[in-house]
């Protein structure tokens, strides 16, 4: 890249574009002129616009379950007809919509009380991987513009240590519980709706009191309502909604009561508008394309198996993890739509990161000189209103320097040089020279953002579901299914079963029973 960047002075506006309010600078990755085009060409063949075409219209792409693809009807705020068998979902979506932000609203202005006639001081999400992770990141990235009364609050595992922790600082009048769950029927949510449920009741309310207290948010009423939650208090979303494509829909009503309603609907402003962009672009010049065409690049050409996504914004600390679910549980299959098994190329990376400013003194020593190859996305927004001004310009050079560090590296001449101007010279100098030479011509993606608002996150997480949308047609998977999750939660529910005995269990392999035996010895009864 060293060479490619000193024989092209415009190789920076050459690979760079912006779409939507975001900016990427791809240049930092081992491509020419040529690749585009064989990239584009890849994705032509692969019958990517086709596929884009049919899932923005509705189509049951998603084969194995049988469901249309459809989170993008949830920010069609055109309101064009968006057809699911003969039928517009639109006229749902938006009622749906109105519905949420009508509750939002009353929360958040004090209208909505608890039993005892106190505001909601308290909102606690009860829900897990979509349900959890998207609300979680969008209230923590946005936490500027959330209502000063109000404090946000997540469950989603088992470990009761998460929700005992937490309930001991709420007050049952002033809490409200949203239960979070596309088919309700996710152990780890109802366990913790349960408990939550009887620490309300052993306070001292009555069944009744529930109703201001508890609201539910799913495709499946018939459990909702057996849950004990009135369906009145239940929101509903659809089956052609994915569960890691869901803070768009009613999942999202923990984030339109953080940020409000108005800007709840900038979110899916900025997601409609990256939502044109992909639609609408060639290829070439189509970033959610561009992005998803340098990942299988690094890939399936240059054999990089993971991915990093650091963001330098504090506030998008938990982008990874939400881009972890979106993209592993999205595209981490080795069988394709037709059920083949899938044996000459790799599908999707492992997707991973955190802060990248922390990373920097944590895991980029491996970036820089491990053995393997990392691809990064640099994510960073320009302004930080909140930020004392000295800290502004720290942040950004060392983004911009990580940045050049992967792609320049240092050679064994510029090490020498350096260690002599030091002082340094004959054996002392030897020694320490391989240690100090960096590869470099490790590839990154620049990704700058104005400012980290409503508008322009909604637009940054519609680019990465769309980039994995344009990688799982080119692998030709199903990005939509996640039937690899299933065999955990089978097997859980047996060995749940085989827990309740004192016997000892023998019917796992080796490992498997004495693991359960070791724990059923020491554990507390
Ligand atoms: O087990 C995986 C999964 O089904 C995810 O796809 C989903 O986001 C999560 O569990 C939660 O599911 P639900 O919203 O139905 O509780």
């Amino acid at each position: 890249m060293r060479d490619l960047f000193a024989s092209d002075p415009l190789r920076f506006e050459r690979f760079s574009l912006e779409a939507a309010g975001i900016f990427l600078d791809y240049s930092k990755n081992r491509i020419t002129t040529e690749t585009l085009p064989l990239l584009a060409q890849l994705a032509r063949e692969a019958g990517v616009e086709s596929l884009r075409e049919r899932m923005f219209s509705g189509e049951r792409i998603n084969r194995t379950e049988n469901r249309a693809v459809l989170h993008t009807a949830l920010r069609n705020l055109d309101n064009t007809p968006v057809m699911v068998d003969g039928v517009d979902v639109m006229p749902q979506v938006n009622a749906v919509r109105q519905r949420m932000a009508r509750f939002a609203e009353s929360v958040r202005n004090g209208e909505w009380r608890g039993h005892t006639g106190q505001p909601i001081t308290d909102v606690v999400n009860i829900g897990i991987g979509g349900s959890d992770l998207g609300p979680l990141m969008v209230c923590r990235a946005l936490h500027r513009f959330a209502h000063p009364r109000l404090r946000m609050h997540f469950v989603s595992t088992v470990d009761g240590d998460q929700i005992g922790c937490l309930l001991k600082k709420l007050n049952p009048a002033t809490t409200l519980f949203i239960v979070a769950s596309k088919t309700f029927t996710t152990q780890e949510t109802l366990t913790n709706a349960h408990t939550a449920r009887q620490w309300f009741l052993d306070a001292g309310n009555d069944t009744p009191a529930i109703a201001r207290h508890f609201v539910a948010i799913s495709t499946n009423t018939q459990a909702v309502r057996n849950f004990g939650i009135d369906p009145d208090n239940m929101f509903e979303f659809w089956d052609w909604v994915g569960g890691r494509y869901s803070l768009w829909s009613a999942i999202g009503l923990s984030i339109a009561i953080c940020i409000g309603p108005d800007n709840f609907e900038k979110l899916l402003a900025g997601a409609q508008a990256m939502d044109r962009h992909f639609r609408e672009m060639p290829i070439e010049k189509n970033m959610p394309m561009l992005l998803a065409l340098l990942g299988i690049l690094n890939g399936n050409y240059f054999h990089c198996h993971s991915h990093l996504i650091s963001p330098y914004n504090q506030a998008l600390d938990r982008f990874p993890a939400y881009l972890q679910q979106l993209d592993m549980e999205s595209n981490g299959k080795t069988v394709d739509i037709d059920g083949r098994h899938i044996t000459d190329y790799e599908t999707g990376p492992v997707v991973w990161g955190d802060s990248g400013i922390n990373g920097q003194h944590a895991y980029y020593q491996l970036l820089h000189q491990g053995s393997n190859v990392t691809p990064v996305d640099f994510i960073v927004s320009i302004e930080h209103p909140d930020a004392p001004p000295a800290h502004r310009d720290i942040l950004m050079a060392n983004f911009f320097a990580q940045t050049e560090a992967l792609m320049r590296g240092k050679t064994e001449a510029e090490v020498r040089a350096e260690l002599a101007a030091q002082g340094l010279s004959g054996e002392a100098l030897e020694k320490l020279v391989p240690h100090k030479i960096f590869e470099g011509n490790r590839p990154s993606n620049s990704i700058l953002l104005q400012r980290l608002d409503p508008q322009t996150l909604g637009a940054l997480i519609a680019l990465y579901e769309h980039k994995v949308f344009v990688q799982g047609a080119i692998w030709n998977i199903n990005s939509y299914d996640q039937w690899g999750v299933e065999l955990g939660k089978q097997l859980a529910k047996k060995i749940e079963a085989q827990l309740a005995t004192s016997e000892p269990t023998t019917c796992h392999d080796a490992s498997t029973n004495g693991l359960i035996n070791y724990y059923k010895k020491r554990r507390q009864v």
